[in-house]
């Protein structure tokens, strides 16, 4: 009740960095017009700068600078044409698999942030993989800076909370997804959403705009009061 007596919220995140907006190349978009369709939403909902991080991983999604960058390029191209007025780039989410020490060995890595240092990971849903503490050694000694995507979706952590304690203590940056809260994954990861929030262990939102339907969404996340109590702290978005 309390809400509706307050003034309207205008949401200070202008920059999205989490989605999948690369078409054909992992879950998410599949043409171009879907792409476009999407960035034209975030341009209404006020976003002046997307990065977009397509899945890598090294069975399903062999994703790199080399197919990525192109792709970008075309989506600028046509934003452009369309009078869209939105800064994009593209960045990756990497899945922390058995293929990924080699590929931060390699370098040449889909980073993003001012000082193009920061790398958007995830993890599988089921278990916490075995060279995972041994990937963050590796990134970070490498001078990058981990950012775990959607931390409250592993049940793993939101079971054993000290887990996100001891991530954090490692100066790994939380993302949480925009959608969590409102129960769009399930009730422990609504749950675990809050506990992060309340805790202020986050450090960045992001959509994790996969479709149209992420989308619709969207807006009424923005009204949700975890979404709006997260956006109270001192959060990096804007700075990217
Ligand atoms: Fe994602």
């Amino acid at each position: 009740m309390e809400e509706k007596s307050s003034t309207q919220f205008v949401n200070p995140i202008q920059v999205e960095f989490h989605s999948h907006l690369i078409f054909g190349v992992d879950d998410g978009c599949e043409t171009i017009e879907q792409s476009i369709e999407i960035l034209r939403h975030f341009e209404k909902l006020g976003m002046r700068k997307v990065i977009t991080t397509p899945h890598v991983m090294s069975d399903f999604y062999k994703n790199s600078k080399e197919n990525i960058y192109p792709l970008r390029d075309e989506i600028r191209k046509r934003l452009v044409e369309e009078n869209i007025q939105i800064e994009f780039d593209a960045a990756a989410e990497y899945m922390i698999d058995d293929g990924f020490e080699k590929k931060i060995a390699a370098g040449n890595l889909l980073t993003f942030g001012p000082e193009g240092k920061h790398i958007l990971v995830e993890l599988p849903f089921m278990t916490e993989p075995r060279n995972f503490s041994s990937c963050l050694f590796e990134l970070q000694i490498g001078g990058y800076i981990p950012v775990l995507a959607h931390p409250e979706r592993y049940l793993y952590y939101a079971n054993e909370k000290d887990k996100y304690h001891e991530l954090k203590d490692r100066g790994v940056l939380f993302q949480l997804n925009m959608l969590s809260a409102l129960g769009y994954y399930s009730k422990p990861v609504a749950d675990a959403a809050n506990y992060l929030v309340n805790q202020k262990l986050i450090d960045l939102v992001g959509s994790d705009t996969h479709h149209m339907r992420h989308m619709q969404i969207l807006p009424e996340a923005i009204e949700n009061k975890t979404y709006k109590k997260v956006c109270e702290a001192e959060l990096l978005n804007n700075y990217l």
